[in-house]
């Protein structure tokens, strides 16, 4: 019997699709993790820019960063969003300090599933602030599962950003939200003897097989290029790899 095939939604990312196997599973929800700076909001843009060049329409939720400040950011990779937005390509909901005092996760889930209509892929940047929001980890726990699952009752391929707090692969708790998630791309800053280094790790895609090392990344004017055939090697300060 022929296995069912994951439909696939290229990320336009370079090597990021090869280390997917092609793309990420389509209708599915994945995060993105990473410390700040490491091209969280560049990486979510950058996936919905390519998927506008694909003819699929894109729907951003900025919760941290002014909409203003990502369009300035985003103008020095070459990606218009003021244009892409007057064209009825890419919507752009945004939530300052005080929409967001007045919402919750449901609140947000509720009016993507509005804003959604015609939109194939979403990034929501990010979700941390209104985690927060829920204390009780079992209510929390909920919340992130009804957003979930609007999203996924959407169509759209989705990209859920989470701020991470550690820098380091292996000094790290796991996230109730990447348990939650069908797949989930972490970004780190590793030191290096004499550098930091951007890595990608993908840790998480249900229903597909994919890489899971560490690869570097780097943040270039075009936007994030990922390099599959290399490898990043880490090790905890007290580890002393074998000879
Ligand atoms: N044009 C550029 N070329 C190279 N690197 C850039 C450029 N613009 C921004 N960066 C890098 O990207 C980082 C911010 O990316 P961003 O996607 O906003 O990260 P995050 O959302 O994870 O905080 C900056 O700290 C800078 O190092
Ligand atoms: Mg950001």
């Amino acid at each position: 019997m022929a296995r069912p095939v994951i439909e696939r939604t290229p990320t336009g990312i370079p090597g990021l699709d090869e280390l997917l196997g092609g793309g990420l599973p389509k209708g599915r929800t994945v995060t993105i993790s990473g410390g700040p700076g490491t091209g969280k909001t560049t990486m979510g843009v950058q996936f919905l820019i390519k998927g506008i060049e694909a003819g699929e329409n894109g729907l951003l939720v900025l919760m941290g960063e002014e909409a203003r400040h990502v369009k300035e950011n985003m103008l020095n990779f070459g990606w218009d969003l003021d244009r892409l937005q007057q064209e009825g390509k890419l919507t752009i909901i945004e939530f300052g300090p005080s929409k967001l005092s007045q919402t919750s996760i449901s609140g947000l889930a509720n009016l993507i599933r509005i804003a959604s209509f015609g939109v194939k892929r979403i990034v929501i940047d990010s979700i941390t602030t209104l985690e927060y929001q829920v204390k009780d980890p079992f209510e929390r726990r909920l919340a992130i599962m009804y957003l979930f699952e609007t999203l996924s009752g959407t169509g759209s391929t989705s990209l859920v950003v989470a701020e991470m707090s550690y820098a380091s692969p292996l000094a790290r708790k796991y996230e109730e939200l990447e348990f939650l998630a069908h797949g989930n791309i972490l970004l780190h800053v590793i030191p290096l003897r004499e550098e930091h280094v951007l890595a990608l790790q993908i840790t998480k895609m249900r229903g597909i097989e994919h890489d899971r090392e560490l690869h570097p990344y780097k943040i270039t004017p075009q936007g994030i290029v990922v390099y599959p055939d290399q490898r990043v090697f880490y090790y905890p300060a007290t580890y002393t790899p074998p000879a």
